[in-house]
């Protein structure tokens, strides 16, 4: 997509990269992340409005810490450097960086000395987020100090004439008070920023962006019922109408009623044509016996693939296929990615474009999640597709712990279906990143009733996150859980007894499987 105008965030590895993205279109421009060593690559493409110099986990003087290239300096536009941004920014100008200066992290006071244009608008002392081992021991030349702590009296610096700004603190996270008002002088008062980066003008660009592509052609779009496809859907369908085949199968391992519901959804209430597929009988037959976690993931891969593969070929004249790959899966980020990929063969229909010679088309690869949710909303879709929490593609195949039997699918959807509903009307559904019932394979005794009962244990899983990476477990109060149990046990025969699941992420995993 061609954007007006952009900021260009350079990554050195910072935990907070992606945050300081996020901050800066919520105030309204568009704004990329490049690795260090390929930033000058995409400033040469198309100039920014302004460069933002992210923190990093290395020291400055390190041997191999990351540089930037000289040039980045000297293109003539506003660069904010932030903690080891600040660091290069200041060394490249001649200052110095001492490492064994005091370590500060968590809240310090900022004093304001200059408020005239990056601290405009903050008040004398603010708190700020500190997060280094590093700080500015001379000022370099030309720069003057804009604010200070009693731990870093050279906390904020600049040079006026060549627009250049360093702050030691992390205006991008929420305990730095003052935090969004500092960037957003540094993107419209220093930068110049015009902003109007926002749903509807992203919609009104991808609409004409998508038509110029398609042209007259049909484009396929594999509907899950998970938020992405779905928002990715209804735009392709303002954008090219009937020309959209949507086609959506079920793999047998869905939660209850949701093929039914994203059929009722999708071709009854926004009238795009869609293909529903039932295929749970070819993916239960394939899973049957199988107790490895790896091998259902790649089972329920391979034959998604195959049967999508089958039932597009019905649409041979389709050129394009759809997909709602987001921003942070094409980040080429300095940090490692976390140990997810690696740990769990993740499913999706990556290399089914090039087997079936399709073109891709991603209207969603420069947002963020929350803002593929803000352009939902903004196309008039409901809350209740909006706001749901992820679904796994191999679905409750990896939540029946070890081998599937169809009578277990049907007992788990049960349990996850009143989990869900305790959970939505105790008020608890929009605080939970993810909630769902685990199947154990272990029986215990139990008692109903003046009978002994030797059954199933079902858990339960609820945790808070912000991206899945790293995630800790809900706080769900005790009296919801207890009649989550209740009802569990009371209504769905085969279970006598609910655990909840107190692990965090790392070291345990979100999925059991
Ligand atoms: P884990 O279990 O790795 O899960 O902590 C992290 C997040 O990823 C989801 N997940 C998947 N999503 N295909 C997906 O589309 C998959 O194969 C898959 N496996 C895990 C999981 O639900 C959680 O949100």
């Amino acid at each position: 997509m061609q954007h007006a105008e952009w900021i260009c965030i350079v990554d050195f590895g910072s935990q907070y990269t992606q945050l300081i993205a996020r901050r800066i279109r919520e105030l309204g421009v568009y704004c990329e992340i490049h690795p260090f060593h390929l930033a000058l690559e995409a400033v040469s493409q198309k100039r920014p409005k302004g460069v933002i110099l992210s923190g990093g986990p290395n020291s400055v003087y390190e041997e191999d810490a990351p540089r930037i290239h000289e040039e980045m300096f000297e293109l003539g536009v506003p660069v904010l450097g932030i903690c080891y941004g600040l660091q290069l920014l200041a060394i490249h100008h001649g200052g110095a960086v001492d490492p064994a200066a005091r370590r500060e992290y968590g809240k310090a006071e900022l004093r304001v000395d200059n408020q005239s244009d990056l601290l405009k608008g903050i008040s004398e002392d603010s708190t700020v987020w500190m997060s280094h081992g590093d700080s500015l021991s001379q000022l370099p030349d030309s720069f003057e100090v804009i604010a200070h702590t009693a731990n870093a009296p050279i906390c904020a610096i600049r040079n006026v004439e060549k627009r250049h700004y360093g702050v030691q603190f992390h205006p991008e996270v929420v305990h730095t008070q003052d935090g969004k008002r500092i960037l957003s002088n540094f993107i419209y008062d220093i930068c110049a920023a015009e902003g109007g980066w926002n749903p509807r003008s992203f919609i009104d660009q991808s609409i004409e962006d998508i038509r110029r592509t398609v042209g007259e052609g049909r484009v396929i779009c594999a509907l899950s019922g998970g938020v992405d496809s779905a928002v990715a859907a209804v735009l392709l369908h303002e954008a090219i109408g009937e020309r959209l085949q949507c086609i959506h199968i079920d793999n047998g391992v869905m939660r209850k009623d949701e093929s039914a519901q994203v059929v009722e959804t999708f071709r009854d209430e926004f009238h795009i044509p869609l293909k529903f597929v039932d295929a749970s009988d070819l993916f239960l037959g394939k899973l049957a016996g199988v107790t490895d976690p790896e091998e259902k993931r790649k089972i329920i891969g391979v034959t998604f693939i195959e049967v999508f593969e089958k039932e597009a070929s019905e649409f041979s004249d389709a050129a394009f296929l759809a997909q709602g790959t987001l921003y942070p899966d094409v980040i080429e980020s300095v940090n490692f990615k976390g140990p997810s990929a690696t740990i769990k063969s993740h499913h999706n229909v990556g290399g089914l474009p090039e087997r079936m010679n399709l073109s891709l088309i991603e209207p969603f690869r420069e947002l963020f999640k929350d803002e593929v949710r803000n352009v939902g909303r903004e196309l008039g879709m409901p809350g209740h597709i909006l706001d749901r929490h992820p679904f796994p593609g191999p679905g409750l195949a990896i939540r029946v712990l070890g081998a599937i039997e169809k009578e277990q699918l049907d007992l788990l959807r049960n349990v996850d279906e009143i989990f869900l509903e305790e959970i939505r009307s105790a008020g608890e559904y929009d605080n939970i990143w993810q909630a769902f019932a685990v199947l154990l394979p272990v029986k215990s005794v139990g008692v109903m009733g003046d009978a002994r009962t030797y059954e199933f244990t079902i858990a339960l899983r609820a945790v808070t996150s912000l991206d899945g990476m790293t995630a800790d477990w809900a706080r769900i109060p005790y009296d919801v859980l207890e009649s989550i149990s209740n009802r569990v046990i009371n209504e769905v025969r085969g279970v006598n007894r609910v655990v909840y699941d107190i692990s965090s992420k790392p070291p345990s995993t979100i999925e059991w499987e």
